[in-house]
């Protein structure tokens, strides 16, 4: 016998590994289940490509107030390799949500959620929360003033809700303010809570696709029927079943190495989302424009009559997570074809084109500052000092996220380039100083010379 030989009979002598997790990996699984069933592995790929890279990236990251924002920087811009894996951990995220949303939907046509797998719809449940929750901490740790407001406006949401709402942001935010205090709680969050939570739940989830197997493909007129639906599963597998290595794995390998691949690849050619402007408490933004998948449920609350807003904060989130936990048991049984279900496929393809109609309307939407803007001074060029001043102030100050002069900035407020034309200094001033109701007054913001410099730069666009 060879060394390694004995090596290895010794550690399974000792653990009992291969005898143990031997019959997992060979567990037979229903024939046919094809590509469709390859989401839910996908997302599991992304999520350990998340550990691995937020590891990396919480190296050098550091959580506080003072340091988050600049460690982000030397990480973008210096540390070997920092700019691809802040890209990875983007692309992951997202990659995760679009996966969990697909591999959701697919369950749900399929109705695999029925009888005896309605453990494995509810731990799914949780951890399609626990991932949108990952998402929406993560984005405050940039630290940049696009993350910092984002997670103002959800506290400001929570805090509408009644009785409890002021308790849950202060939870939240670890204090009546944001500092560096809610920094260091989101990193908690972020970096131990839910992933621990999300660990178990994983382990949960899979311990309960071998402990109940792989749902069938369904097929029209075969319904559930939990009296017999076990020894039937039983009986098949024996009569048709495939291993699951290597007959059904491969498909899984297959995709996860793709989407791994695409992930990568992103990362290289696109690069993380570029640092907005540290968050600096002078500047108030009403409204400002978080991660895409964030993004519906932002504009879903943009777009919403105010007055019924502060109900559907408290009761919409409920009832949603209450809909979702009980499906199983209101359709745990019967058919499980989608096409003896149309009434069920046809509310999927609802909740699909309005999450995506919500997503299209908070990308293109007025009501949202275009933080992305350049800064004007890179295009417009003024040989007096003051004028160039003016310029550079106009994107620091954040006129530009709302604002356009020749064609750059945002949209929620009137275009500027011509402003001089029609206004006088005086007005330019008050309108600065005292605000409006959808733009913030400067009025406390700026020093006398600012004012001066801005009111001068805008009189000049004529
Ligand atoms: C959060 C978005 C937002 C920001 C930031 C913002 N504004 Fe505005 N601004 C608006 C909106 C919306 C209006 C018009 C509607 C109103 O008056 O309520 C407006 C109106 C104006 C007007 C009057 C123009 C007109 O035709 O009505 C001026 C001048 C102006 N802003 C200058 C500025 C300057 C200078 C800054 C930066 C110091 C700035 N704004 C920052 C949203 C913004």
């Amino acid at each position: 016998m060879s060394i390694l030989q004995k090596i290895g009979y010794w550690i399974e002598d000792r653990t009992g590994l291969s005898a143990n997790l031997g019959p997992l990996i060979k567990h037979l699984v229903p024939p046919g289940a094809k590509w469709a069933y390859v989401f839910g592995s996908g997302t599991l790929f992304c999520f350990i490509l998340q550990v691995v890279t937020g590891i990396g990236l919480s190296l050098l990251y550091q959580p506080s107030s003072e340091g988050a924002y600049a460690s982000l920087q030397f990480i973008t811009d210096q540390a070997t390799f920092g700019k691809v894996l802040r890209g990875i951990h983007y692309f992951g995220a997202s990659g995760m949500i679009i996966l969990v949303g697909i591999h959701m939907i697919r369950v749900y046509i399929t109705a695999s959620f029925k009888y005896p797998r309605e453990m494995s719809w509810i731990s799914g449940v949780f951890l399609l929360f626990l991932t949108i929750a990952m998402g929406f901490t993560g984005q405050l740790l940039r630290w940049d003033s696009n993350g910092v407001w984002s997670a103002v406006v959800a506290a400001e949401n929570l805090g509408r809700i009644p009785l409890i709402g002021t308790s849950l942001a202060r939870l939240l935010m670890g204090g009546d303010t944001i500092g560096g205090q809610s920094l260091s709680r989101f990193f908690a969050f972020h970096v131990f809570l839910f992933p621990a939570l999300m660990f178990t739940l994983v382990g949960f989830h899979l311990y309960l696709v071998f402990q109940n197997g792989i749902s069938e493909p369904p097929k029209a007129g075969r319904p559930v029927d939990p009296k017999t639906y076990k020894k039937w599963y039983a009986d098949m597998l024996k009569r048709e079943g495939v291993p699951f290595w290597p007959d059904a794995a491969w498909r899984d390998a297959m995709f996860g190495s793709l989407v791994i691949i695409a992930i990568i690849g992103f990362a290289v050619l696109v690069g993380p989302p570029a640092l907005t402007q540290p968050p600096d408490p002078s500047i108030i933004q009403t409204s400002p424009a978080p991660d895409w998948y964030m993004l519906p449920i932002f504009a879903l609350f943009a777009l919403m009559p105010p007055k019924i807003e502060s109900i559907v904060i408290f009761v919409g989130p409920i009832l949603s997570i209450l809909a979702l936990l009980a499906l199983p048991f209101f359709s745990g049984t019967g058919e499980r074809s989608p096409i003896r279900r149309p009434w069920a496929v046809f509310g999927v393809v609802c909740v699909v084109v309005f999450v995506g109609s919500l997503l299209v309307a908070g990308e293109i939407a007025p009501w949202s500052p275009r933080f992305k803007t350049k800064p004007l001074a890179q295009f417009v060029h003024y040989t007096n000092p003051q004028l160039e001043r003016g310029t550079i102030l106009f994107y620091k100050k954040g006129c530009q996220y709302c604002h356009q002069i020749t064609g750059q900035g945002g949209i929620k407020g009137p275009n500027l380039s011509q402003i001089g034309r029609t206004w006088t200094r005086a007005q330019i001033n008050i309108q600065i100083v005292n605000g409006a109701s959808e733009m913030p007054a400067y009025g406390g913001m700026l020093t006398k010379t600012e004012l001066d410099d801005l009111v001068s730069f805008l009189m000049a666009q004529q």
